[in-house]
């Protein structure tokens, strides 16, 4: 016999459950998840079920509702949440949606967001401001990365009238972690008694890789979606809401599914979440969600993948770091997965990211602040690292 075979480690057997990572390098966990095998398999089977005992039936019926209910408890599971508090979604931002529309917007009320604010969601504030004559303002959190406390800052930008902040857990374009805790603390030690400050976390790029406990955390709601830390398909995400704050929010977008049956009258809302759920869904994807969390739970506990995140980040961040043209936007190793650097030699970052696609790297440019953003998950190989590192170096002589 030839060649040294040498057996593949655990890390490359788990890979080895995600299609996707078979042929290419995968930097993009911030904007999708690699799907595993087993939720592709888990939502095809789903689709076959409802086909062959329904589509629509007694027993396809209360075979769904039985998913949804299997699906907010997983979810609920992961978070550290009780399952009451579960809102099935589609996205991050129909969550965001829910909790931004459902307050009973006066006149001069006060909306607070960051400057790190993902554009979608700072264009619901804009509508907001504009029907209902709020005042929307922002305060400056992405210079904090490396010096600075964001508590501080967000506790000077609340006034007498605000009502609600909306700030990321984990910043989508620096990578930097937000202590949500000490900053809910501080908006609720300016709440006066009868108006509280309301928090919503966009959770996009938290939830599936920082280890969580929303009980803990203390925000109100805290919106995320399933497609993209945690690899389930994309049209699933949801919304935590917390109980003592189910009250402050309206349903707007209104249907069966957030209604007690048999209701008369006035709508009667479900006591719990559930009440913001609409109406019909693409319910096999509860089955592939799940199996994506349960394919993450086989490698580890979520604080050992959080760790195995950190460990990755640190190694890509070291590498870059010693690269003479680049700069990483963090000056000391990322807290989470998120590795944000800028090219220092005025090549451009879209011209990198273009030629890194082409060998099979694939990341992502963000805007503000410009920089070239690689996400690695706790499946990330060093092999994968040092060959983005690589072609990073080989495009600079290019
Ligand atoms: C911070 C943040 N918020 C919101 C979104 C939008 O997510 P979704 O498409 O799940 O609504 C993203 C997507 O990249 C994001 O990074």
């Amino acid at each position: 016999m030839t060649g040294i075979y040498s057996a593949p480690t655990r890390l490359e057997r788990h890979r080895q459950q995600f299609p996707a990572l078979t042929n290419k390098a995968y930097f993009n966990f911030g904007g999708q998840g690699t799907l595993p095998q087993a939720s592709l398999d888990a939502i095809q089977k789903a689709y076959e079920y409802i086909q062959q005992h329904g589509p629509f039936s007694a027993s396809v019926n209360g075979w769904i509702i039985e998913e949804a209910n299997q699906t907010r408890m997983a979810i609920a599971s992961e978070l550290g949440a009780p399952v009451e508090t579960i809102t099935l979604t589609e996205d991050v931002t129909v969550g965001c949606n829910i909790a931004m529309w459902g307050i009973d917007w006066q006149p001069g009320d006060h909306l607070l967001l960051t400057d790190c604010e993902h554009p979608g969601i700072v264009a619901i504030a804009q509508e907001i401001a504009r029907r209902f004559k709020v005042e929307v303002s922002t305060c400056p959190i992405m210079d904090t990365l490396n010096q600075g406390d964001p508590t501080a800052i967000i506790a000077q930008h609340l006034q007498k009238t605000t009502r609600l902040v909306v700030l990321s857990h984990l910043l989508w374009n620096t990578g930097q972690v937000l202590p949500v805790q000490e900053i809910v603390d501080a908006c609720r030690s300016h709440s006066t008694g009868s108006q509280m400050i309301r928090v919503l976390v966009d959770a996009a790029q938290s939830v599936g890789s920082l280890p969580l406990n929303l009980t803990e955390l203390g925000a109100d709601f805290y919106a995320f979606t399933g497609h993209k830390w945690w690899c389930g398909p994309e049209g699933l995400g949801g919304l935590y809401v917390r109980p003592d704050a189910i009250e402050s929010i309206s349903p707007t977008f209104i249907g069966w599914r957030g209604i007690l049956p048999n209701a008369t009258g006035k709508p009667s809302w479900k006591p719990d979440a559930q009440r913001f759920e609409v109406a019909t869904s693409a319910y096999p994807l509860y089955a592939g969600l799940r199996a994506a969390i349960a394919t993450h739970q086989q490698w580890g506990t979520h604080q050992e993948r959080y760790e195995q995140i950190c460990q990755m980040s640190e190694y890509l961040w070291q590498r870059l770091s010693q690269l003479e043209f680049v700069r990483c936007l963090c000056t000391s190793p990322p807290q989470a997965g998120l590795v944000s650097f800028v090219l220092t030699n005025g090549q451009s970052h879209q011209q990198l990211v273009q030629f890194l696609e082409q060998q099979s790297c694939m990341l992502r440019t963000i805007y503000n602040p410009n920089c070239v953003r690689a996400c690695v998950h706790y499946f990330t190989l060093r092999q994968e690292v040092d060959q983005l590192v690589k072609e990073i170096e080989s495009y600079q002589v290019a």
